[in-house]
C-alpha cells in the first residue's frame, strides 16, 4: 500500500517505536505510581522522561504542566471543558474560533453554544485558507474569554499565524488554545513566543508516535489548581492518580489533577522513541520534504482543467497536506479507485472539518486530501500523480 494519509495518522511510525513499545510491554509494563514498587516507579519515570522531552519541544517551562492525553481530541476537550465552567452563560462567556477547525474543537464549542453556555463567533478564512488575525481581534467583545484556533488546517494544510493570534489574545487578556494536531513534529511551536496558554497535540501524526497518545500543555497563565479559584482549569476526567489516594477529589497538583486513570504507558514508551527519531532527523528537514511533494502536486494540477486544487499555491506556507478534486468525480469515488486499483491511500470527504468545506464550497462531498509523509518517496508521488491523471483521463 502506498500511504498518503499522514494527516489522519502517520504511517509508517518512526523506526524504534514498535521496539520501544514491545520492550516496555515485555519488561516494564507496570501501572505507574509514585509511591509504588520499583516497576511502578520505573514506569512513572518513563512517563516523566517523555513529559520532559515534549515540554522542551514546545518550549514549556514546567514538565508537570504537560498532561498526557489519549489523542488531540482528548486534549482539546480537557482544555475547553476545563476553562469553560458548567455555570457559564451565553451572556457572560464568549468564545472565538474559526471556520478551519476540526470537529474536535468545533463540536464541543457548538454543543456549549447550543446549550446556552457560551456565545460563539466563527471567524472565516480567506480564499487561500488563512485566517486574518485582525478578524479575530474584531470579533473580541466584553465577555470574550477564549480564542480557540487550529495551527494548520487539516483540509488545506495552511499554517496560521499563531504568534499574531496569541499576541492579540494576550493584549486582551484572553486565553489562547492552539490545536497543534497538524503541526507538532513538523512546524516549530514555541508556546512562549506564540503566547499560547493551552497547547493541544497528538503523538500519532508528525511526531510519528503510536495512536492513543497526545497531550495538553497548560501554560503559566492557567493557575495551578492548588491556587485556583473558580477561574481555574477543571478536570473533565476524574479518578485514580497513582499516588495521594486520600483526597476526596482530584489532588490539586499538575499533572495528576488532569490525568485520572491508568495512562497509556505502552503508547508513551513508543512516543518517547518517536520523539528521539524526529529530533535526530530535524523536523524542519522533514517538513521541507513534505512541502516539496505538495508543491509538485500543486504545480502539476493547478492549471489542469480536469482538476481543482484548493488553498494557497505556495507549499512553504502549508504543512504536508493538499486538497483537490477531479471535476467529473465524487471525492469518495476517487478515494475508492485509488485504493482498489492503485493500492494508494488518500482521504476523501469532509475530514471532520465541515465548516471549512462549507467555506470552500465543497460541502457535503468534500475533497480528496493527499497528505505525504516523511517516508514517502518521489517514485510514490509520481505513481500517485500518474494514477490521478489516468482516473481523470
Ligand atoms: C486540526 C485537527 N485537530 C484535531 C484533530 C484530532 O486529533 P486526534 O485524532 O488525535 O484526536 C485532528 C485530527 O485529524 C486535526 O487534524
Amino acid at each position: 500500500m502506498i500511504y498518503f494519509d499522514n494527516a489522519a495518522t502517520s504511517f509508517p511510525k518512526a523506526p524504534g517505536v514498535a521496539e520501544a513499545m514491545s520492550a516496555f510491554l515485555a519488561n516494564d509494563a507496570a501501572n505507574p505510581g509514585r509511591a509504588g514498587h520499583r516497576m511502578a516507579v520505573a514506569a512513572e519515570k518513563m512517563l516523566d522522561d517523555v513529559r520532559l522531552k515534549l515540554t522542551r519541544m514546545v518550549n514549556g517551562s514546567d514538565p508537570r504542566r504537560l498532561i498526557f492525553a489519549m489523542n488531540c481530541t482528548d486534549a482539546i476537550n480537557m482544555a475547553i471543558k476545563g476553562v469553560i465552567h458548567p455555570t457559564t452563560t451565553a451572556d457572560d462567556t464568549h468564545v472565538i474560533t474559526t471556520v478551519l477547525e476540526h470537529n474536535s474543537v468545533s463540536r464541543p464549542l457548538q454543543a456549549m453554544a447550543d446549550s446556552g453556555r457560551i456565545s460563539l463567533s466563527r471567524v472565516p478564512c480567506d480564499d487561500e485558507g488563512f485566517v486574518d488575525p485582525e478578524a479575530i481581534r474584531k470579533a473580541i467583545g466584553p465577555t470574550t474569554k477564549l480564542i480557540a484556533t487550529t495551527h494548520a488546517s487539516n483540509v488545506l494544510g495552511t499554517i496560521q499565524d499563531a504568534a499574531a493570534i496569541g499576541a492579540i489574545a494576550r493584549e486582551h487578556d484572553l486565553l489562547f488554545l492552539l490545536d497543534a494536531a497538524q503541526t507538532i513534529g513538523a512546524a516549530p511551536i514555541d508556546i512562549e513566543a506564540m503566547k499560547v496558554d493551552l497547547l493541544a497535540f497528538p503523538g500519532h501524526k508528525s511526531l510519528l508516535g503510536p495512536t492513543g497518545t497526545g497531550g495538553l500543555y497548560v501554560g503559566e497563565r492557567v493557575p495551578e489548581p492548588a491556587e485556583h479559584s473558580a477561574a481555574g482549569l477543571r478536570p473533565w476526567r476524574e479518578g485514580g492518580t497513582g499516588g495521594d489516594s486520600s483526597t476526596p477529589v482530584q489532588p490539586a497538583l499538575f499533572p495528576y489533577y488532569l490525568e485520572g486513570g491508568t495512562p497509556n504507558t505502552v503508547g508513551v514508551a513508543g512516543l518517547g522513541a518517536a520523539i528521539d527519531y524526529v529530533l535526530e532527523h530535524d523536523p524542519a528537514a522533514m517538513l521541507a520534504h513534505e512541502q516539496q511533494m505538495v508543491q509538485k502536486l500543486i504545480d502539476r494540477f493547478t492549471d489542469d482543467s480536469r482538476f481543482r486544487v484548493y488553498g494557497c499555491g505556495d507549499a512553504s506556507r502549508r504543512v504536508g497536506t493538499l486538497s483537490l478534486n477531479l471535476l467529473e468525480y465524487e471525492p469518495g469515488d476517487v478515494g475508492s479507485i485509488l485504493d482498489d486499483s492503485f493500492e494508494t491511500a488518500v482521504r476523501p470527504g469532509l475530514h471532520c472539518a465541515p465548516y471549512a468545506h462549507r467555506h470552500l464550497g465543497t460541502f457535503p462531498g468534500g475533497t480528496v486530501r493527499i497528505s505525504p509523509g516523511v517516508f514517502n518517496t518521489t517514485e510514490e508521488l509520481d505513481g500517485l500523480i500518474d494514477a490521478l491523471d489516468q482516473i481523470a483521463g
